[in-house]
């Protein structure tokens, strides 16, 4: 631990202050031991009330830093009443941000070159320090046999294009890092590409289909082999590290991943049957089948097909930094304690994976071909 993060942790400001954390429903107690001396910093938040920003505000704010927000009041906009908020819109309405200054801004909301371009143009001699929030998606180049913070990035014919879909986000995002990069230099700016995030708070469902799939219980579809690899990032490990970047002055560019090779398919499986130990019972289907079937499932991909690689991203660098990956069975656990504070009505769909009639027809599929083999 550097001396600076050890200053960080010593006493408090905050002592026995109680923080709440609404939005996954935790409580976060900040003890004398665990809040901030020294400088605490002034952050200001582009986006801080979706699923990783209050993280990161909550890990701010645990650490004794004092944070502002930008957004437009729209989401969760109950979350951090106490908090000041910049309203405003990053299309087009950056005014309240005109006569700020802060220490550092975590820009988590840019996904339009021109917003980025536009907040980042504007911040410049405001803020000391730009920690953009990227992609693993980036990458354009994927058929090599590693994807390091080197390898080349996606490109877009159209630069102009600001549509965001599945084919232009990861090139978008790249060109957001260029505007940061640009209107910031690279001396102030970190730019951090998670892979999925995931966790409590976490609207996608891709790694949440999982743990909650096996809530149901029965017999459940799992594709390919347990041998086949997958990366996560769990938000408060990306919310530890985002903060470390500010506090330390980490700079540069840092794929935030958990460890290439340290988790596979049977380890999602493990931590799924440890957490909830009721009657799931597993059926692997052959990758052949689910190509056969058009069927695609999240977080895994096909270990011979050409996005494979980007469950094998190198985190070397950010490891070296400081980033820590939790046990990824803590992240089924609280994951799984999150959704169940949800409502019905949330938890009755999945944003991602099989519908249960989906998963049904296909193994029925699956069992009578076995059975005719
Ligand atoms: N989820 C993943 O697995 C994953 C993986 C890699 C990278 N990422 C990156 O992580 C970030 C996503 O974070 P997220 O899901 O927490 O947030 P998000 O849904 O992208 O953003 C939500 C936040 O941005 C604000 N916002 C949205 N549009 C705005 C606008 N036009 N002007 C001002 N504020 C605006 C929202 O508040 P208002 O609605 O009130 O304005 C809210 O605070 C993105 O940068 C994404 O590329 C995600």
């Amino acid at each position: 631990m550097s001396s600076t993060r050890r200053r960080f942790l010593k006493t408090g400001l905050l002592a026995g202050s109680t923080l709440v954390a609404s939005g996954c429903n935790t409580e976060v107690s900040v003890t004398q031991e665990e809040a901030t001396i020294g400088q605490p910093l002034k952050i200001l938040v582009l986006g801080g009330t979706g699923f990783i920003g209050p993280h990161m505000v909550r890990e701010a704010l645990r650490r004794g830093h004092q944070v502002e927000l930008f957004n437009r009041g729209r989401t969760n906009n109950v979350l951090f009443p106490d908090l000041k908020l910049h309203k405003g819109d990053r299309d087009n309405d950056l005014r309240s941000l005109e006569d700020g200054s802060w220490d550092a801004v975590i820009d988590n909301s840019g996904y339009v070159p021109r917003h980025v371009e536009n907040s980042a143009r504007l911040l410049s001699s405001a803020v000391s320090h730009y920690l953009y929030i990227s992609t693993v998606s980036v990458y354009g180049d994927v058929s090599g046999p590693v994807v390091n913070e080197d390898t080349a990035v996606g490109t877009l014919d159209d630069e102009s294009v600001e549509e965001v879909t599945g084919e232009t986000y990861g090139p978008l995002k790249a060109l957001c890092e260029q505007r940061v990069f640009s209107e910031i230099g690279t001396e102030r700016t970190t730019i951090l590409r998670p892979t999925y995030i995931c966790g409590p708070g976490d609207r996608t469902d891709r790694y949440t289909y999982w743990p909650a799939r096996t809530l149901l219980g029965g017999e459940m579809l799992w594709p390919g082999t347990p041998d086949d690899d997958i990366q996560i990032i769990d938000v408060r490990d990306l919310a530890n590290f985002t903060v470390d970047c500010l506090e330390q002055q980490i700079k540069g560019i840092f794929n935030t991943v958990t460890p290439p090779l340290s988790f596979r398919m049977g380890d999602l499986l493990h931590d799924c049957q440890k957490v909830i130990a009721n009657d799931m019972s597993p059926t692997w289907v052959s990758t052949e089948f689910l190509t056969e079937q058009k069927v695609g499932l999240p977080i895994w991909e096909d270990p011979k097909g050409e996005m494979a690689i980007l469950n094998r991203v190198d985190g070397s660098r950010a490891l070296a930094a400081g980033l820590r990956n939790r046990p990824t069975l803590e992240t089924a656990r609280d994951t799984v304690a999150w959704w169940k504070t949800l409502p019905a009505e949330r938890t009755s769909i999945f944003n991602a994976g099989l519908t249960l009639a989906r998963e049904d027809e296909l193994l029925r599929i699956w069992h009578d071909l076995n059975a005719a083999a």
